[in-house]
């Protein structure tokens, strides 16, 4: 032990090892009164090192290749051994990610955990949320599956629609007229190497700036208001470590219940994990009857078929496809009510948030279906709502009937 202790002074003599162990863990006084939805972003941490570990292992016998690509992963599935837990690992992983950003990110929409001073979590959190797109986008390329190859060819296609530029900008992605050998090479250096280095960045950056800041809680009532007069230390805190985490590991202990049952029992999940099409090979001489993103994305490819071409240009599905993503970024600038948490809100805002929820669920399941006049027509209002929740914001937080905040976390 005092040889431990004596090892740990050397260190701490030459590196901040026992202060950032209390500065973000053993001193880290977070608010006493997290519940369930608080989960998500430990687990989200969790999500982030599955998917880079499984995904080395993978880069290991995978060929970013358009003759041996597809046959690469045939290969890790039948012969390496436990290269089928990997594949589903990384597969399962990926739409769990997004069930879990999804999640994590409501959670702030439901306690105005964006709210100031907490802009900048936000910020950094929408821009880990783009990342986890094009890593996704580009990682279902990979296995040069039907739906891998058509579903890049249609959205880098939409990069032509971009006027003046557009048709040199999609040329430029690709590297060639087609998706082709030249993009599977790109994507490849993209998903294993510059995203990946990106998204641990931003996650440093996010939780750097959520400790400056302090957690948010199910309240909305900020804990450093209140603090002990002789040891400073916020009245309604507790230490993170180890309250918060053996808490989380409940959470871990759950999630990787559902994770393995999807992993053993269901790894397609019925095709919405792993479409039915991408174990068919890519063939560019063959375009299936019937293309759709993987589900996490099929909110924003339901609002881009929502719009309507003009002058035979898909530009403006592709804008308020991008207004549909980057709108998110602005909710702490949008967000006028007095209160931060929903416990506190009036009706106005909860309908809204319920109304949101729904236009993103249906917006979500419309983006899966074949195009027909009807589908086009719900798309369409349930975009309008979309976007609603978010343009008119400003006004109804303004004139919502609130509760007043207590001054103290409630329990
Ligand atoms: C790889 C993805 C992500 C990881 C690993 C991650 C990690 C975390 C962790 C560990 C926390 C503290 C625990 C918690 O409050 O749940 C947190 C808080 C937070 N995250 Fe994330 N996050 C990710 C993505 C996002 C995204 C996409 C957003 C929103 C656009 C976001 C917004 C927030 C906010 C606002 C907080 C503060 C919550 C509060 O104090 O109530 N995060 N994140």
């Amino acid at each position: 032990m005092n040889s431990l202790t004596n090892l740990l002074g050397w260190v701490d003599a030459r590196f901040p090892l026992t202060k950032l162990w209390k500065e973000h863990l053993s001193e880290y006084y977070a608010p006493k009164n997290f519940n369930f939805w608080y989960f998500f972003g430990s687990l989200a941490l969790l999500v982030l090192v599955i998917q880079i570990v499984s995904g080395i292992f993978l880069t290991m016998h995978y060929k970013p290749d358009a003759k041996l690509a597809f046959y690469s992963v045939e290969y890790i599935m039948r012969d390496v051994p436990w290269g089928w837990l990997i594949r589903y690992i990384h597969s399962t992983g990926a739409s769990m990610f997004f069930v879990v950003v999804y999640l994590h990110m409501f959670r702030g929409l439901m306690y105005g955990s964006y709210r100031k001073p907490r802009e900048l979590i936000w910020i950094f959190g929408m821009c880990i949320y783009l990342a986890l797109m094009a890593e996704a986008f580009m990682g279902y390329l990979l296995p040069w599956g039907q739906m891998s190859y058509w579903g890049a060819q249609v959205i880098v296609n939409l990069f032509s629609a971009v006027p003046f530029v557009g048709p040199d900008l999609s040329l430029w992605i690709r590297g060639d007229y087609v998706i082709s050998d030249a993009t599977l090479n790109r994507f490849f250096a993209f998903h294993v190497a510059a995203i990946p280095l990106v998204l641990v960045g931003l996650v440093v950056a996010h939780i750097i700036a959520l400790h400056e800041v302090g957690s948010n809680n199910p309240d909305g009532v900020e804990i450093k208001k209140n603090k002990d007069p002789v040891t400073h230390i916020p009245l309604d805190g507790i230490p993170f470590h180890p309250y918060y985490t053996v808490k989380d590991i409940v959470g871990v202990v759950v999630f990787l219940m559902v994770f393995s049952a999807i992993v053993f029992f269901s790894p397609d999940l019925g095709g919405y994990f792993i479409e039915d099409n991408n174990f068919f090979p890519a063939d560019p001489l063959k375009t299936p009857p019937h293309i759709a993103p993987v589900w996490y994305f099929t909110p924003f490819y339901a609002v881009l078929r929502a719009v309507p071409p003009m002058f035979g240009s898909q530009f403006p599905g592709v804008i308020a496809m991008g207004v549909a993503v980057m709108i998110i970024c602005f909710l702490p600038w949008l967000d006028r009510s007095p209160v931060k948490s929903i416990r506190y809100r009036g009706t106005i805002y909860k309908t809204a948030l319920a109304l949101f929820v729904i236009s993103f669920f249906g917006l979500g399941w419309l983006g899966m279906l074949p195009v027909t006049p009807l589908f086009t027509l719900l798309s369409q209002i349930l975009t309008t709502v979309y976007l609603g929740f978010f343009l008119l914001m400003p006004w109804y937080t303004k004139i919502d009937k609130c509760k007043p905040e207590p001054e103290r976390v409630t329990g």
